[in-house]
């Protein structure tokens, strides 16, 4: 823990209201927490059946962007945190003239657009790999020469779990048709296009920040991709003691100098060459600490209600190593999976969000296990995974 002096500002006690704008899982994993806790929970959510109105006291439905709904919200709410970054900075801005909002405008609006969020980390001194802000076709055409032909496009707002992504390159040079047909596709607005780094591995790291300015630091976590959807996470992320020092104060660093009340995780690039840079970062809970509920002192959801609650920060270390593997639409397609056989497996845990709606590449929940090492909580819950 690192002690910052700011005034200590008061505290929401349990009993209070906390409320959250957006009801997807984290927003629900988020409620359960606060409700272990005695918190009453107000949701904001564009669907009333989200997976958070389940467990939240009320849930008012609202797209991200309406600020009256934003409004309702934060009437009466000891504190309002997020579990989305997408939400529109007018609603952001009404909220914060009701009721605290942790994280605060500014930092969300940073890492709401990848554009902007690149940019910052880039002119804070933060590592991150090359990029260019790219606004039109020619600009991604140069951008793509001048960053070596391989490159990855994202769109600055709104992509997530590889939506809103072109990969330009990957087995052949690029051809002007194929910019523009990359650029076409992701709808000809602002982007951020990066030069595709070899990479080791991929780790995340998680802070937590409260508005007294206490710091605390989770052990950096190691992730696993499929078409750029993370398919597992693991804790701890078995990395030299160097690469985790430096991951856990970038960490640190990041949520200072954003000046960010709530948690951040960034996600972190290793490269061949034991390079570390940042990829992206979330103002929120994050799904590579789902399995913080497992093994952690404290989880990434009660970190949150603590945080944003001004309450002294729990422990972030490990009590036992732990995984998690994400479990998407596409299991359902030949009817409901095995869940009686996924539990059979020794430490699994199931974790549904209630989403009625099964589809490809949705995430529909996860499994979770514990394990005597990493690799063992991770071959757990991966073999539970096949039994579905
Ligand atoms: N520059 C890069 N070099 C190598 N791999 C990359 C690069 N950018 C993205 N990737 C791969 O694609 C994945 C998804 O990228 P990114 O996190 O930027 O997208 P996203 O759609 O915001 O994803 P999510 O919301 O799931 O975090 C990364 O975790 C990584 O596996
Ligand atoms: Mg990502």
């Amino acid at each position: 823990m690192i002690d910052g002096s700011l005034p200590k500002p008061k505290e929401v006690g349990p009993g209070g209201l906390l409320a959250i704008l957006g009801g997807g899982q984290l927003g629900r994993m988020t409620a359960i927490a606060a409700r272990t806790m005695g918190y009453h929970v107000r949701v904001m959510d564009p669907e009333p059946a989200c997976p958070a109105s389940f467990v939240a006291d009320e849930t008012i439905v609202g797209r991200w962007d309406d600020v009256d709904a934003a409004r309702r919200l934060a009437t009466g709410a000891g504190a309002v945190t997020l579990e989305i970054e997408q939400i529109g900075v007018d609603a952001l801005r009404e909220v914060a003239g009701l009721a605290p909002l942790r994280p605060g405008v500014e930092a969300v609006r940073i890492i709401q657009d990848k554009t902007l969020q690149k940019t910052w980390l880039a002119e804070n001194g933060f590592p991150v790999g090359p990029f260019r802000v790219v606004r039109s076709e020619a600009e991604l055409r140069d951008a793509a020469g001048a960053l070596g032909g391989n490159v990855f496009v994202k769109i600055g707002r709104g992509g997530y779990d590889g939506r809103g992504q072109a990969r330009l390159g990957l087995d052949k040079p690029a051809t002007d048709e194929d910019i523009a047909a990359a650029w076409a596709d992701l709808g000809s607005k602002p982007s951020v296009a990066e030069r595709a780094l070899d990479l080791e591995c991929e780790i995340s790291v998680m802070a937590a920040r409260s508005p007294s300015g206490e710091v605390g630091v989770f052990p950096a976590a190691r992730n696993f991709h499929e078409n750029q959807i993370l398919a597992w996470s693991v804790l701890p992320a078995g990395i030299s003691q160097e690469l985790e020092a430096r991951a856990e104060k970038l960490a640190a660093d990041l949520v200072v100098k954003l000046d960010l009340v709530g948690l951040l995780c960034a996600e972190l690039f290793v490269t061949r060459t034991g390079e570390m840079f940042v990829n992206e970062l979330a103002p929120r809970p994050h799904n590579s600490y789902h399995q913080s509920e497992r093994g952690c002192v404290t989880s990434q959801f009660e970190q949150l209600v603590r945080a944003v609650c001004n309450l002294p920060l729990g422990e972030t270390n490990l009590i036992s190593p732990c995984a998690i593997a994400n479990l998407l639409g596409d299991l359902w397609l030949h009817g409901e999976p095995d869940f009686p056989a996924a539990l059979a497996v020794p430490g699994v845990r199931l974790h549904l969000y209630e989403k009625h709606t099964p589809r490809a590449g949705r995430k529909m929940g996860h499994l979770s296990s514990v394990g005597a090492t990493a690799e063992e909580a991770l071959e757990r819950v991966l073999e539970a995974k096949k039994k579905l």
